[in-house]
């Protein structure tokens, strides 16, 4: 069974985080509805700021309509960074989410980004993974189901810490892979190809101009995933969702 495939283009960013902070409830209530807890692959830079939010804020209205007691957070990628420091995707995320809502402790998986050596931190990574999600019996064909995975695009047409030209783009055997990325003389913990493609549901979030081009390429042009890594998303079941603004779209044709 293929999922669905949705390009959704919203007017503003303001727009977009809305109908982004939507996708997010709806896909939670979905998944505790059907099996008691919902697993989500937070997405890390900026772009997500402005869902986290909405998420986070009373008023918005969104905040009481999520089961968070029964939410458990993981995340795409992670720079090789300690917890606390102004790059990391867990502080962003920490910040803006979670220190606001009521998820378990216990049910936040962060990546030990904090391991000198990024490769440790990435078996860790692994193996909470793994025990997380075979608890939880929902490992499927040893690939852990999340139930919606987060991500967004760099103007370059990475995503998560799949960089153009780095070996990651091309794993499939591991869970999480530790890339050096040559572009940032820096490593990256990231969720690999196979574990986003194994998920229910994942949901693209792109803003911005300096995007319109490498979007219209990575959808609608040919597929090279070397050149653009966020063409390996085609999750085999589950549905991919772009949810775009409208200077992101700028440069789509149909
Ligand atoms: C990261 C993210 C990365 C991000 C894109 C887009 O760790 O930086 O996982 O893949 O989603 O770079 O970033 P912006 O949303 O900041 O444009």
């Amino acid at each position: 069974m293929v999922g669905q495939r949705v390009i959704r283009v919203l007017d503003d960013p303001a727009a977009l985080f809305r109908a982004a902070a939507e996708e997010f409830v709806a896909r939670v209530q979905t998944a505790v509805r059907a099996h008691g807890a919902c697993a989500v692959a937070l997405a890390g830079g900026s772009t997500p700021r402005g869902m986290y939010a909405l998420l986070a804020d009373a008023g918005a209205g969104l905040r009481s309509r999520v089961p968070w007691e029964a939410v458990h957070v993981f995340w795409g990628d992670e720079r090789h960074v300690a917890p606390d420091h102004a790059d990391s995707n867990y502080r962003m995320a920490a910040e803006t989410l979670l220190s606001k809502v009521p998820v378990p402790p216990s049910n936040v998986h962060r990546v030990r980004s904090e391991e000198p050596d990024a490769e440790s931190g990435a078996r860790a990574y692994e193996r909470e993974l793994q025990e997380s999600f075979g608890a939880r019996k929902r490992m499927d064909g040893g690939w852990p189901r999340f139930d919606l995975c987060l991500l967004g695009m760099g103007p370059d047409g990475h995503t998560a810490s799949l960089f153009p030209g780095t070996d990651a783009v091309h794993e499939a055997a591991r869970l999480v892979a530790a890339p050096w990325v040559p572009k940032l003389t820096s490593h990256r913990i990231t969720l690999t190809p196979p574990v986003f493609n194994a998920a229910e549901a994942v949901v693209f979030v792109a803003a911005g101009a300096d995007k319109a081009a490498t979007l219209a390429a990575v959808l609608e042009g040919e597929r090279c995933e070397d050149l653009y890594p966020s063409q390996t998303i085609q999750p085999v079941g589950g549905d991919l969702v772009w949810l775009v603004d409208r200077a992101a779209a700028a440069k789509l044709t149909r």
